[in-house]
């Protein structure tokens, strides 16, 4: 647009669940930016992933065209993934835009995301606007929750916004408060910048940088430079996202959209570098690094090659900043990964798109954190359990700082959950109908589907964020399992000294329920600093294999008979038990 007065730029932001993605599917609709025929419910949601799941992974911008009052508008919104493990997507969508619509689900009212999320959106400083989603149902507490989140914002009930996403009630009138309080893009037509906020890979076109201009224009064919990466190279295309890529013939300041650069090297293309014509221009803020909190090795396995397993890795970097990768070798495993994440969802979510959309397999390790350890005069810090010291004389943990949500009426199940995750209540405050519990435990302990046993205890109603927050002295060890003799290393883990007993036993119990029936008997044993303290037999003889695998997913179950045919002849098959994410789980689980 010539004028940056009538673009409006603006994010979703809310809970996991509280209606973002549906929301946009309305405001596509009211835009008449995609046609009705064309419509599916979530539609922002792209990745295959996304819809199975019905959650969303990625943030997705879209820009549409809107006539209010005679006035045409350039609306460009950006939707944002809810759960925490995602949070880093939200933040890099936040320093594209001006706005925010804070939506809050009617019946759940004020979650935890919500609060985090709109920590964000403040510091950010974005204009943002309330609204109470799911008004079509029938809603006992809708006053209440209204009360609530204008309290939040500190306005007035009056100024948050009841809408349907499901009816489009209310829908119209939200949008009519986006035009009038956005504040529209500023920006001069002078030197260039523009933020790369995402970006993804084109066999084709090379690198597709989606960006948000600032200042200038951009072109096609027009040589541009990046100031983190110092490359220069000619944009080979310009486009909106509507939502699909579209080519356009420029894009100016205060504009949304993309650049294809005709890059293969997925390093020179970083998230948060600006794009520039001139090699003198300063360059705008771009993100804090985001820090990895599990790590999980991945080693190549089946027909996968380390090296394509690599290159995977590295395309879907591109649109996942947030994924920590560094190359390691094992002994039994050989070449492969560590592999830093943000949280357990985001490591399945990893897992199950290099599977699906790249086609790999691959073993992986038990998730871990990062350890500081002394030893010996030396201090280093171990990722995997396996390089994890026998006797180290001391050893540091990551601390998180919890904050769980949760109805008054649960509270004390909550609370009551502190012995068995080790965690200190530092603050109970009331908010609203609801109390905000602030915690502080160990890092260790939320892989160990934390999640789960929350929503277990307080029927799916509470909810919690989380922050680094400093380490502390842990007293932990070593716990590895051999099955036939030899030692399992995706199952080493590190464990509090005063479980390692318990752990030992049911681990190895549970194993023997999971690990398919050899046509050998095999031992399993858990061991310590050198000594046996569990041990369990599975019978041998029952042939099928595939027994621990979910669902129908024949072609795997179809390889892994393949395996038992071969697994005779390799009996050391066994110290590479592929073992799903579900054992791990399972195991993990208290
Ligand atoms: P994430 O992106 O995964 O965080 O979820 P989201 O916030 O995008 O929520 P989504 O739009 O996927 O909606 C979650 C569920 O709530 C879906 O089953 C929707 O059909 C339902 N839903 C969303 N809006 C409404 C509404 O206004 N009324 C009713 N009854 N259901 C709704």
């Amino acid at each position: 647009m010539e004028n940056t007065k009538n673009i409006r730029n603006f994010v979703i932001i809310a809970h996991i669940d509280h209606g973002k993605s549906t929301l946009a599917d309305r405001l596509l609709e009211v835009t008449g930016t995609v046609e009705a025929r064309r419509m599916r419910p979530q539609y922002l949601d792209q990745l295959e992933l996304e819809r199975e799941r019905g959650i969303t992974i990625k943030m997705a911008p879209v820009r549409m065209s809107y006539v209010q009052d005679g006035e045409p508008y350039m609306l460009n919104l950006i939707d944002t993934p809810g759960h925490s493990d995602f949070s880093y997507e939200v933040s890099r969508a936040l320093a594209a835009v001006e706005g925010a619509i804070l939506l809050v689900d009617g019946a759940k009212g004020i979650q935890a995301q919500t609060l985090s999320n709109l920590r964000s959106a403040r510091k950010a400083g974005l204009k943002i606007i309330g609204a109470v989603n799911k008004i079509d149902l029938l809603l006992p507490n809708l006053q209440k929750v209204i009360e609530s989140v204008a309290e939040l914002l500190d306005v007035t009930t009056e100024e948050i916004f009841k809408v349907s996403a499901k009816t489009g009630s209310g829908v119209t009138e939200l949008l009519r408060a986006v035009i009038r309080d956005v504040p529209a893009p500023t920006g001069s037509k002078k030197e260039t910048t523009a933020l790369i906020f995402d970006s993804l890979y084109d066999e084709h076109k090379g690198i597709i940088a989606f960006v948000r201009l600032f200042s200038g224009s951009l072109r096609a064919g027009e040589e541009v430079y990046l100031r983190a990466s110092h490359t220069r190279f000619k944009i080979k295309e310009v486009g909106s996202f509507m939502p699909q890529l579209k080519t356009i013939p420029s894009l100016s300041a205060g504009e949304i959209g993309y650049i294809a650069t005709g890059l293969k090297e997925t390093d020179l293309v970083k998230i948060g570098d600006t794009v520039a014509k001139d090699s003198t221009t300063a360059s705008l803020t771009g993100y804090r690094d985001p820090a990895p909190v599990v790590f999980i090795s991945f080693y190549p396995d089946g027909d996968t090659e380390f090296e394509v397993l690599l290159s995977s890795l590295s395309k879907l970097r591109l649109s996942d900043p947030a994924l920590d990768v560094e190359p390691e070798s094992n002994e039994a495993l050989g070449r492969g990964l560590k592999i830093g994440f943000l949280g357990q969802l985001h490591f399945e979510i990893t897992a199950s798109r290099l599977r699906d959309e790249f086609g790999l397999d691959f073993i992986t390790s038990f998730p871990s954190v990062a350890y500081r350890v002394k030893d010996g005069g030396r201090e280093y810090t171990v990722k995997q359990a396996k390089d994890f010291p026998e006797h180290p004389d001391q050893v540091f943990q990551p601390i998180i700082k919890l904050e769980i949500l949760t109805p008054s009426s649960y509270v004390n199940q909550v609370v009551g959950a502190k012995t068995l995750f080790s965690f200190e209540v530092i603050d109970i405050k009331n908010l609203g109908e609801n109390v905000l519990m602030v915690a502080r435990m160990p890092l260790a302990e939320l892989l160990r589907d934390f999640d789960d046993y929350l929503k277990s205890i307080t029927a799916g109603y509470a909810s919690f964020n989380y922050e680094l927050d400093g380490e502390s002295l842990a007293e932990v060890q070593k716990l590895e399992i051999l099955i036939a003799g030899d030692v399992v290393e995706a199952l080493t883990r590190v464990v509090p000294r005063k479980d390692i007993e318990r752990e030992a036993r049911t681990t190895a119990e549970k194993l023997k329920e999971l690990l398919p029936k050899q046509q050998f008997t095999q031992a399993i044993q858990a061991r310590t600093g050198g000594k046996i303290i569990a041990r369990e037999t599975i019978a041998a003889l029952r042939k099928d294999v595939t027994g621990y695998l979910y669902g129908g997913d024949r072609s795997r179950k179809m390889k892994l008979w393949k395996k038992q045919k071969r697994g005779k002849e390799r009996l050391k098959e066994t110290a590479r038990v592929n073992l799903p994410v579900e054992v791990f789980r399972a195991i993990l689980k208290k």
